[in-house]
């Protein structure tokens, strides 16, 4: 069985990878080498099999004896082994889940449903760099990617609306203890059903507006109760880093674009921090190159892949089916709000959600395996 090291699987991308490897069946066609970068000498995972000692994830000579290693342990650590162990001669396989490689040319951003043929052509080719893509533009694109293996998107505005969890797991006990408090800041008043609401809204302002400190150590500013449109780094040219990734990656996850010697098809929009826990929402405009049937559209959506479902746009269907609390822990990718819009008949509307840590992060890296593996 190939040897597979698996770097980061203690954090929080890291542990969902690993249910969803035990729960598929992962473990029993390979040979896991566990490292860590703190606990080396430590006990491995129940998944080990002859190995049960953790390894040093900076040990090289161990990591080279790994036909494939698999790593969630983020950028960081991408950046200081990686060069070092392809430097060294080692020619096993990557996978990652860190942003870090993803735009290399010789790196090749995963999500088999919807770039299998660019995945197959690279391992033809020799590709070893198999990187995970951003949490959002996956779940898009695991919701709406047939629009675009048909040649139907002349261009696509998302507006995001993401979870607190994209920004890891410190960014959730955050969130919610802000939550907690605020409602302890107006809790007498909360039991009173006389008290009055404006009184309650102007102490849990003056609450959020004096959060500091520890209180506001992740994500700089209040979250419980209001929301952040800026993600990820400025680029200083007006964009965030999380709006260029979403053009730039569902380009390159697609196999068009400046690399491939095709045009691009303009993506772009606001990604906004939200108090959702772990699901990236997002409502999605389209400018479809012809006026499709409304119907024609959600069908193929559908038949898109086994994940993708297409709920109606009534207001029952959609509150029941269509938030973060219906898909949080599911592989499910809901696509519904599917309605053309006022602008005329080739403008779609679309609203989709994805688990940011399942499709978002740890299923495209145990699939990627699987191919390798096959
Ligand atoms: N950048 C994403 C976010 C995380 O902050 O929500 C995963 O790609």
């Amino acid at each position: 069985q190939p040897l597979v090291g698996l770097v980061g699987w203690r954090g929080m991308v890291g542990s969902v990878l690993m249910d969803r490897m035990q729960a598929e069946g992962d473990f029993g066609l390979i040979e896991p080498l566990f490292f860590s970068t703190s606990n080396a000498g430590g006990k491995a995972p129940a998944q080990a099999k002859n190995e049960t000692t953790l390894k040093d994830a900076f040990d090289l000579d161990a990591l080279k004896k790994c036909d494939i290693v698999i790593t969630a342990q983020g950028g960081d650590y991408t950046s200081e082994v990686f060069p070092k162990l392809r430097a060294g001669g080692w020619t096993g396989h990557w996978i990652d889940a860190a942003s870090t490689l993803r735009m290399k040319d010789d790196a090749i951003i995963v999500l088999d449903p919807v770039n299998m043929p660019v995945i197959k052509n690279a391992l033809a080719k020799g590709g070893k760099n198999w990187i995970g893509g951003n949490c959002t533009v996956s779940c898009m694109l695991m919701g709406v990617g047939a629009l675009y293996k048909a040649g139907l998107v002349e261009w696509m505005s998302s507006m995001t609306y993401q979870a607190a969890s994209g920004g890891g797991a410190q960014h959730m006990r955050e969130l919610l203890t802000q939550f907690g408090t605020l409602n302890s800041e107006v809790k007498a008043l909360l039991d009173d059903p006389k008290s009055a609401i404006l009184e309650i809204d102007r102490k849990v302002l003056a609450r959020q507006q004096s959060l500091s400190g520890d209180e506001v150590a992740n994500f700089g500013v209040p979250l419980g109760g209001s929301l952040i449109p800026w993600i990820d780094k400025d680029l200083g040219d007006g964009m965030s880093k999380e709006e260029w990734k979403a053009g730039a990656e569902t380009n390159k996850i697609l196999g068009q674009g400046a690399g491939f010697g095709t045009p691009a098809t303009p993506v772009d929009g606001f990604c906004v921090r939200v108090g959702a826990m772990r699901c990236h929402s997002q409502a999605l405009t389209f400018k479809l190159k012809k006026d499709v049937p409304l119907a024609d559209l959600e069908a193929m959506i559908a038949a898109d892949n086994s994940w993708v479902k297409v709920v109606p746009n009534t207001k029952e269907a959609t509150i029941r089916e269509l938030t973060p609390v219906a898909v949080t822990g599911t592989l499910t990718i809901p696509v519904g709000r599917m309605r053309k819009l006022a602008m005329g008949p080739e403008y779609l509307g679309a609203f989709t959600i994805g688990d940011q840590l399942l499709w978002g992060a740890a299923e495209p890296l145990r699939r990627m395996l699987r191919i390798l593996l096959d």
